[in-house]
């Protein structure tokens, strides 16, 4: 059974597409709700009515696209962005929006610099260690137009004792069996919570993104149980 995290891409890929069958509902039951939750309160206070391209990295199956729709335009473009082949196959495609979905790494994807109006993500950020953070928040920088807006989410690990000890527990142990109860691979979901336990909060990755000269807001939902952050690209 791992309990190291593994953030070779190609060991991140096939964890996915072994979960895509069952990722959906376990992260819907698994999370009471708190997940989807999570996704609105990330695209809340975002001008995506003024966005014409929506960047999602980290898409899945597009789920961050049901939190975006009330708030977009049918103008509007998003392009989704996965490693995984099983997650973007299960993918939802219609939305009042134009959604394209690559399948890519988004460490090694090829970007058009400055296209973006928004950055979006939603539990992603997890698998990667801190010098792929770093990496990332370049391509976050390089993405977004001067005055271009982000925001992401993430499980964490609360900075409250009497809270982590059971949030830790029911990450590595609970859902591990809720996984298994809709015939998910138990070890798969187990090291969701090895992933979480390493990588803390969205602190590091907000100072990346800072080191990249777009001004960062952090963000703490239900006691620390997720970290975000937010911000904007300053106009020259
Ligand atoms: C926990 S899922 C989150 C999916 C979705 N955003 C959500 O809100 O549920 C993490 C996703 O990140 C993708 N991913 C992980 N590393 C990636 C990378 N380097 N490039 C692109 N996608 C990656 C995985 O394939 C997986 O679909």
């Amino acid at each position: 059974m791992p309990t190291q995290p593994g953030y070779d891409p190609k060991a991140v890929r096939a964890l996915f597409d072994e979960m895509a069958a069952t990722y959906g509902i376990v992260n819907f039951i698994a999370s009471f709700g708190f997940a989807a939750r999570w996704r609105h309160q990330l695209v809340e206070g975002l001008p995506l009515s003024d966005a014409s391209h929506v960047v999602d990295l980290m898409s899945g199956m597009n789920e961050l696209c049901r939190s975006v729709a009330p708030h977009a335009a049918p103008t509007m473009r998003l392009t989704a962005i996965d490693i995984s082949q099983e997650m973007t196959r299960r993918a939802r495609m219609h939305w009042p929006f134009r959604v394209e979905i690559h399948l890519q790494d988004v460490l090694t994807w090829d970007i058009e610099p400055a296209c973006a109006d928004a950055v979006i993500s939603s539990f992603g950020l997890k698998t990667f260690d801190r010098t792929q953070q770093q990496q990332l928040s370049e391509r976050v920088a390089r993405l977004l137009r001067p005055g271009g807006v982000f925001s992401f989410v993430e499980i964490s690990v609360p900075p409250a004792r009497l809270l982590q000890l059971p949030y830790l527990f029911y990450l590595s142990r609970v859902i591990p069996w809720i996984g298994r109860l809709f015939l998910g691979d138990p070890a798969n979901y187990r090291l969701l919570g090895v992933y979480t336990q390493a990588f803390g909060t969205c602190h590091h990755f907000a100072e990346c993104l800072r080191q990249q000269g777009l001004e960062v807001s952090e963000v703490s939902y239900f006691f620390g149980c997720a970290t975000g952050v937010r911000g904007i690209k300053p106009h020259a």
